[in-house]
C-alpha cells in the first residue's frame, strides 16, 4: 500500500472498513492462526513524576488518591493470575526513577520470577535508563512496553511539557531492543490536532523500528488534565466514532504491514462501545489483558474518565473476558505466554 492507500483505509467505513478487516484476518489466519493471549494487568502504582497534559494520573493532578501496593497485595493478584491461567502478567504504574522505586521494581520482578518461573512478564512503567533496564532484564522480565504517544515531534511538544523528550523515548526504545527485550510500542489515536498523516507516520516508524508488540488505544479525554479545554471536550465528543473507527483500522494495518506481531485490544476502546475490545480482536488483535488490580485501587488509575470495569473485580473480568473471546469465534488459550512470534523469529527462539 502506498502512503494514498494507507490515509483511504485509515479513515474506511462501510464496505472498505470491511474489506480491511477481511485482509487483517486471513493475514493473522496464515500467520498466527487464531489463538488469543492473556495477560493479566496489575496496576501496582498510580504515582507518576511525569505531566503528560492528556493523561489523568499525571503529577500534578492533585483530585488523585495516589497509592503503591504493598507486595503482599501484589502477590495475591499474582496468584489470581497462576490460578486463572493466564500465563502473563503486565506489571504497570506510572513512572517514578527514584532510587527507592526502582528497588521496589527491581525486587517486584525478582520475586515475580522466582515465585511464579512460569509466567511470561511485562513492564509497562516508563522510561528508564539502560543500566536499570537491563537489571530488569536480567531479574526475569521477558517483555517491555512504551509507547510513544505520538512519533511526530511537533504534536508531542503540544501534549507533553519542556522537559518530556520525544528523543529520549525512541533511544529508550532503541535500548530495549538491543537489550533483547521483546519490545512492545503504541499510540494514541485521535489527540487533538493530530492529521491523518501523524497517524500515518506512527504506522510507518512502528514498522521500521519493527517492533514486537503493540499497545495502542484512542485518545479519551480526561476532564482534569490541561488537554481536556471546553473546545476540545466538545471536538472529542462530536468526532468519538471517527476516533473509534480509526483505532480499529489502525490495529488491522498494524495486522498487515507486520503479521508476525502481538497487538493488544485496548481496553480504552470500552469506553466507545461495551465490545471495543472484541471488535478490535476481530479486526486483528490477539491479546487482551484482562484488569487483575484490586477494585479498591481501580478508581484511583483512571488515566482517562468512563474507564471502564472500576466497578469489578478480577473474578468478573475474567468470566467476561473468555465469553467475549469466543463470541468473536476466536480460540481464548489459556496456560501459555503467549510470546510473540515475531521475537521468536527476530531472535531466533530466544524469550
Ligand atoms: N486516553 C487514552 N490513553 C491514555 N493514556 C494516558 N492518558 C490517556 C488518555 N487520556 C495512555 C498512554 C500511556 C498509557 C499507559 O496510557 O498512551 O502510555
Ligand atoms: Fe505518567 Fe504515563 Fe500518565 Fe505520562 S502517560 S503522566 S508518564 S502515567
Amino acid at each position: 500500500m502506498n502512503h494514498r492507500d494507507l490515509k483511504r483505509h485509515l479513515k474506511a467505513t462501510g464496505n472498505l472498513q470491511q474489506e480491511l478487516f477481511s485482509e487483517a484476518n486471513r493475514i493473522r489466519q496464515q500467520e498466527i492462526g487464531t489463538n488469543v493471549y492473556f495477560r493479566g494487568i496489575i496496576e501496582f502504582s498510580n504515582i507518576c513524576e511525569k505531566n503528560c497534559y492528556y493523561c489523568g494520573i499525571r503529577k500534578n493532578n492533585q483530585k488523585t488518591k495516589r497509592y503503591l501496593m504493598n507486595m503482599e497485595e501484589i502477590e495475591k493478584c499474582l496468584d489470581f493470575i497462576q490460578e486463572s491461567n493466564y500465563g502473563s502478567v503486565v506489571l504497570q504504574s506510572g513512572e517514578l526513577t527514584t532510587p527507592k522505586a526502582k528497588e521496589f521494581l527491581l525486587n517486584l520482578v525478582e520475586f515475580t520470577h522466582k515465585h511464579y518461573p512460569e509466567m511470561g512478564i511485562t513492564l509497562s512503567c516508563g522510561e528508564f535508563d539502560y543500566d536499570f533496564l537491563k537489571q530488569l532484564k536480567k531479574a526475569g522480565t521477558h517483555r517491555y512496553l512504551l509507547r510513544i504517544e505520538t512519533s511526530v515531534s511537533s504534536l508531542y511538544k503540544k501534549l507533553h511539557p519542556n522537559d518530556h523528550s520525544l528523543a529520549k523515548r525512541k533511544q529508550c526504545l532503541e535500548n530495549l531492543k538491543k537489550l533483547d527485550y521483546q519490545v512492545g510500542c503504541g499510540n494514541m489515536i485521535g489527540l487533538p490536532e493530530q492529521t491523518l498523516d501523524d497517524i500515518i507516520s506512527d504506522l510507518l516508524f512502528f514498522k521500521e523500528m519493527d517492533f514486537d508488540m503493540f499497545g495502542l488505544g484512542p485518545y479519551v479525554i480526561h476532564q482534569d488534565t490541561p488537554l481536556a479545554t471546553d473546545e476540545n471536550q466538545k471536538w472529542w465528543h462530536e468526532n468519538k466514532e471517527n476516533i473509534f473507527n480509526m483505532t480499529l483500522n489502525f490495529i488491522a494495518l498494524l495486522r498487515i504491514l507486520i503479521p508476525t506481531c502481538n497487538i493488544a485490544a485496548a481496553t480504552a476502546l470500552d469506553v466507545f462501545r461495551p465490545d471495543g475490545r472484541i471488535m478490535a480482536l476481530k479486526a486483528g488483535a490477539n491479546v487482551i489483558m484482562p484488569s487483575v488490580t484490586p477494585q479498591k485501587y481501580r478508581n484511583d488509575y483512571l488515566l482517562y474518565q468512563n474507564k471502564p470495569c472500576v466497578d469489578g473485580n478480577a473474578e468478573r473480568c475474567y468470566r467476561c473476558i473468555i465469553k467475549k473471546t469466543r463470541s468473536a469465534h476466536l480460540n481464548p488459550v489459556l496456560g501459555e505466554q503467549g510470546n510473540a512470534l515475531h521475537y521468536l523469529i527476530r531472535t531466533n527462539g530466544k524469550t
